[in-house]
């Protein structure tokens, strides 16, 4: 009997020893070995905020570390079974933070096998050669744990690697010369490499492992051209090299040996330049193709309608073209995305039921689709983010899209899409823009259900009727755009309740009546556009309560008060427009610090505003104080409220719809107002004006020579008032000098040469009998006394590089001829909204067009100076 029980004890111990007592028997952890954990763990801090990616627990796992228990049963710790040494590692997403040092206690652990210190913060340190030293790995991954620096070569002593993921963005994280070509070289056993967003800074090697499944090399300055080898990896699963702009891909143009295998091929943002071969056709297991941002053309080639199994599909910023019928035969499709193409052809095929009942994603924005969407489209239960925006889409807008039940993104701006608006039922809506169609009617009273929404972009078409102060129960909303409208009635009075809007554009429209909404204090308004509306009474009191404003447009309404100086006091205010009002009296003085200083644009034209101009006020005027020409950073006014703030201005001669405004785009428009006096000297030490413009006043005295120090003045204008005595020779050192208007004044004596004063033409000085030399036929005798000019004539090589990256971020839609400004025709140009960042559909435009238009500015400029 008793050997009975002892024969069944023996069979049954290993169990019992996971179970219970025993393991302090033999699969008790090595002492040193413990010890070094330990000393490991002593090493850094809990961070308790410390979190992981979606769907990996986050815990402190060393916290359980106990001198007192097996280290074999430590969390994350797993230790050999016959041996008792550690051999596994898992402290991924453990909220460790601290330095990493080159000799720790870790690198005595010489039987690890598996290593994974992932999601952890590191605070920069370098990665330790002694990771070299690990001669049994054969996973190791430091991914995303804020390691720093020059990755060691002794990583490639790690033969038995087979797992390798460094992954992380992290300023500096490099590979040495020739150190990834060594590490290929030599890991011959590798099967995932994952190296995201390290700088390798190198060609791809023509040796590596053949058993690679996963190579993820995405954003680490890749160069020269991919060895065709890598499509030819019998066992890859999963290939991602983009963003390497400078990695010449070219595809396998027939068979690829990882056709069986390939699942997720992301070649986004190499050069693939070309047509997408036939040879796709046989990666019949793909999921995932991303191949955006690769400049390829042509059509989609008939064999790829054969990859019935793909999932994601990314075609978006290329020249490719077809019709988007044949993408119904993808389908399963969960993502998709063709925007910025030449695809053609109609959505009909949206209709087609059974199909995409999974899609989630479909952006077919800035292509050539044309007709209407279809009207009989059902099943799209999971569909949550629809764009088909700058299409030439037309009809109306069929009532099933406004009642998917998942929708959280709608846009379709930009398009010639008519009728009324219908009735909204998918209450998982975010975002609705239908801006830039021929839409009309009401705005409908369902879209004012939408409690989740965000945004509410409906500008620029030919809404009709009140905007009702349901508007107001929107109490999630950001942005509401209604601008350029047809709108009318009063202004609701319970909008200045809402109280986390940040941009309300409400402008060209006809809304009339005084202003009387009372923003309460606390609100978040940033950006009030009422502009182009017939706004009477006085500007409104509680604006002061807005302390977030940045941009207060009230210009071509029928306000009349005394200037609102007390605005002054909004610490973040940088455009106030208020033209073609009916503002008047003196602006008063202020000697109150601080009013103003972040102010940048300035227009109080066209009102019936005197007295001296405001000196004290210029003083304040801080912002304009700096030249951030050469900053070098290109940031928008109301950058922060992911929507792109449009303004009209009058610089240059010209009236110009900045679809976003620069804050070096610095203004000063005081024109066509009774303002006398002399021209304060202090204008000067506003040295990052671009356009003065104080024509059409009932100014005297001298031009100040102090203009001669604002180095970034493009467009000054003192036309049509009483100023006497001669131009400052000084004003030649005005390098950015591009318009130059001084006509109808009383200046006499010699006009300055040099430089950009070789191109103003007659016209910048008509109507002034004194004035005497070029281009005017009166000679001014001999060059004695005239400056000559110190650097060659022109635009240096500087600003017209940032000319050119100017024209990248304005486009352009129409010129009309015929804008009169004072008694002369001038030109006004219509930009559109573009915005770089967002809405992201926007963000390639046509590059030629913008430099067409640039380049006709030029050529007009001359002709056109009022
Ligand atoms: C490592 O730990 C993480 C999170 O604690 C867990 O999700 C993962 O499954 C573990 N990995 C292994 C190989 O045990
Ligand atoms: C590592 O080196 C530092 C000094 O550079 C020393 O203080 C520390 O004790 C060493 N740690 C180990 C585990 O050897
Ligand atoms: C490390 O852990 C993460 C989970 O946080 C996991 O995704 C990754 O695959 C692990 N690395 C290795 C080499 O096992
Ligand atoms: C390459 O691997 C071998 C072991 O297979 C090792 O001895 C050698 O040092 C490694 N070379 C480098 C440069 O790391
Ligand atoms: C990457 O490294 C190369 C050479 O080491 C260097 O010239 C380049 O500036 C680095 N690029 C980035 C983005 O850090
Ligand atoms: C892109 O590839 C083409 C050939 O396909 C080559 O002529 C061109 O120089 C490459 N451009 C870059 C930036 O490598
Ligand atoms: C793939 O497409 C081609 C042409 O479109 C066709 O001839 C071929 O039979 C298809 N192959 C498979 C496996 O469906
Ligand atoms: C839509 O545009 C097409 C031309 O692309 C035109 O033939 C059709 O009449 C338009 N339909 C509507 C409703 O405007
Ligand atoms: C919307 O606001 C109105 C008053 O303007 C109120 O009567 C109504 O109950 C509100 N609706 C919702 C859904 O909150
Ligand atoms: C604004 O208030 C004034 C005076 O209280 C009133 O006469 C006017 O009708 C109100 N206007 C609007 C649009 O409510
Ligand atoms: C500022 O808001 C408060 C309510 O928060 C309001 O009572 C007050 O009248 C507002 N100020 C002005 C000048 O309108």
């Amino acid at each position: 009997m008793d050997y009975v029980k002892l024969v069944l004890f023996f069979m049954l111990f290993p169990f019992l020893c996971q179970l219970t007592f025993c393991s302090s028997l033999y699969l008790l952890c090595p002492k040193e070995q413990a010890l070094s954990l330990l000393q490991f763990k002593n090493m850094f801090t809990i961070d308790p905020n410390a979190y992981c990616f979606e769907g990996v627990q986050s815990y402190p796992k060393t916290l359980s570390w106990n001198k007192n228990t097996d280290c074999c049963s430590w969390d994350g710790v797993y230790c050999d079974e016959t041996t008792g040494k550690v051999i596994e590692l898992n402290l991924t997403c453990s909220k460790l933070q601290g330095k990493f040092q080159f000799n720790s206690s870790l690198f005595q652990l010489s039987n690890l096998k598996r290593l994974n210190l992932s999601y952890n913060d590191f605070s920069g340190s370098l990665i330790s050669p002694k990771f070299g030293e690990f001669s049994s790995l054969t996973h190791l991954d430091l991914s995303d744990s804020r390691f720093a620096g020059l990755i060691p070569a002794e990583i490639s002593r790690l033969s038995k690697l087979q797992v390798l993921n460094i992954h992380g963005y992290s300023d500096g994280f490099r590979f040495g010369p020739h150190n990834f070509e060594l590490l290929l070289k030599n890991l011959t056993q590798l099967r995932e490499l994952n190296l995201e967003y390290v700088n390798i800074s190198s060609t791809i090697p023509l040796n590596f492992s053949s058993y690679l499944t996963t190579l993820h090399l995405r954003n680490t300055q890749l160069y020269g051209t991919l060895p065709e080898g890598i499509f030819h990896l019998s066992n890859l699963q999963s290939l991602d090299l983009s963003g390497n702009p400078q990695l010449t891909v070219r595809f396998p143009t027939t068979k690829w040996n990882s056709s069986a295998s390939l699942m997720d091929l992301v070649l986004t943002a190499v050069n693939a330049t070309g047509r997408i071969p036939e040879s796709f056709g046989h990666l019949t297991s793909l999921r995932t193709l991303r191949i955006a941002s690769c400049n390829l053309s042509g059509s989609i080639p008939k064999p790829l309608w054969n990859l019935t199994n793909i999932e994601v599909l990314y075609l978006g910023d290329n020249h490719l073209e077809g019709p988007i019928s044949d993408f119904f035969r993808f389908g399963k499709l969960r993502l998709l995305s063709l925007r910025n193409n030449n695809f053609n052809g109609k959505l009909e095929f949206l209709s087609f039921n059974r199909i995409w009942t999974q899609l989630e994603w479909l952006d077919c924005s800035v292509n050539s689709l044309t007709g209407p969407i279809p009207s009989n489209v059902s099943g799209m239960q999971n569909l949550q983010w629809v764009s088909l925006s700058s299409n030439h889409l037309n009809g109306t807008i069929p009532s099933w899209i406004f009642s998917l039940p998942s929708l959280i993104d709608l846009e379709l701006s930009d398009n010639h899409f008519s009728g009324n608006i219908q009735e909204f039922k998918s209450e998982t809506l975010r975002r609705v823009s239908l801006k830039q169609n021929q839409l009309q009617g009401p705005i409908p009273k369902s879209l004012l259900d939408l409690q989740g929404l965000q945004f509410l972009l409906l500008s620029q078409n030919k809404l009709s009727g009140h905007i009702d102060s349901t508007v107001c129960n929107l109490t999630s909303l950001l942005v509401l755009d209604l601008g350029s409208n047809n709108l009318e009635g009063t202004i609701p009075l319970c909008l200045g309740e809402m109280s986390i809007l940040q941009v309300l554009d409400l402008s060209n429209n006809s809304l009339g009546g005084t202003i009387n909404t009372t923003f309460s204090i606390g609100n978040r308004l940033g950006v009030m556009k009422f502009d182009g509306n017939k706004l009477e009474g006085k500007f409104p009191q509680s604006l002061i309560n807005c302390t977030f404003l940045e941009v207060v447009d009230l210009g071509n309404n029928e306000l009349k008060d005394t200037f609102p100086i007390w605005l002054g006091a909004l610490p973040e205010l940088q455009i106030l427009n208020l033209r073609s009002n009916k503002f008047y009296g003196p602006i008063k003085d202020s000697r109150t610090d601080n009013l103003f200083a972040q102010i940048r644009v300035i227009d109080l034209s066209s009102n019936g505003f005197s007295g001296d101009l405001p000196v004290r006020l210029f003083e304040n005027f801080e912002a304009m104080k700096i030249n951030s020409e050469k900053s070098g950073t290109r940031e928008y006014v109301g950058d922060n409220f992911y929507y792109p703030i449009s303004l009209i201005v009058t610089t240059k001669g010209l009236e110009l719809k900045l679809p976003r405004v620069l804050t070096t785009e610095i203004i000063i428009n005081l024109s066509g107002n009774r303002f006398e006096g002399h021209i304060p000297s202090i204008i000067g030490d506003l040295i990052g004006l671009r356009t003065l413009n104080l024509s059409h006043n009932r100014l005297e005295g001298h031009i100040p020579a102090s203009l001669h120090q604002l180095s970034v003045l493009e467009s000054l204008d003192l036309s049509s008032n009483k100023i006497s005595g001669e131009i400052p020779q000084q004003l030649a050192s005005l390098k950015s000098l591009e318009i130059l208007n001084l006509s109808h004044n009383h200046l006499d004596g010699c006009i300055p040469k040099g430089k950009q004063f070789d191109t103003f033409e007659n016209s910048s000085y008509l109507g002034n009998d004194g004035l005497r030399g070029f281009p005017l036929s009166k000679d001014c005798g001999g060059d004695e006394g005239v400056p000559q000019p110190t650097t060659p004539f022109g635009l240096d090589q500087e600003e017209e590089e940032e000319e050119e990256g100017d024209s990248a971020i304005i486009s352009w839609q129409a010129v009309l001829m015929g804008y009169g400004c004072g008694l002369v025709i001038g030109l006004s140009i219509i930009y559109i909204m573009l915005s770089t960042q967002y809405p992201t559909w926007f963000s390639r435009m046509d590059v030629e067009l913008e430099h067409k238009i640039l380049k006709r500015m030029k050529k007009h400029k001359k002709r056109i100076s009022v």
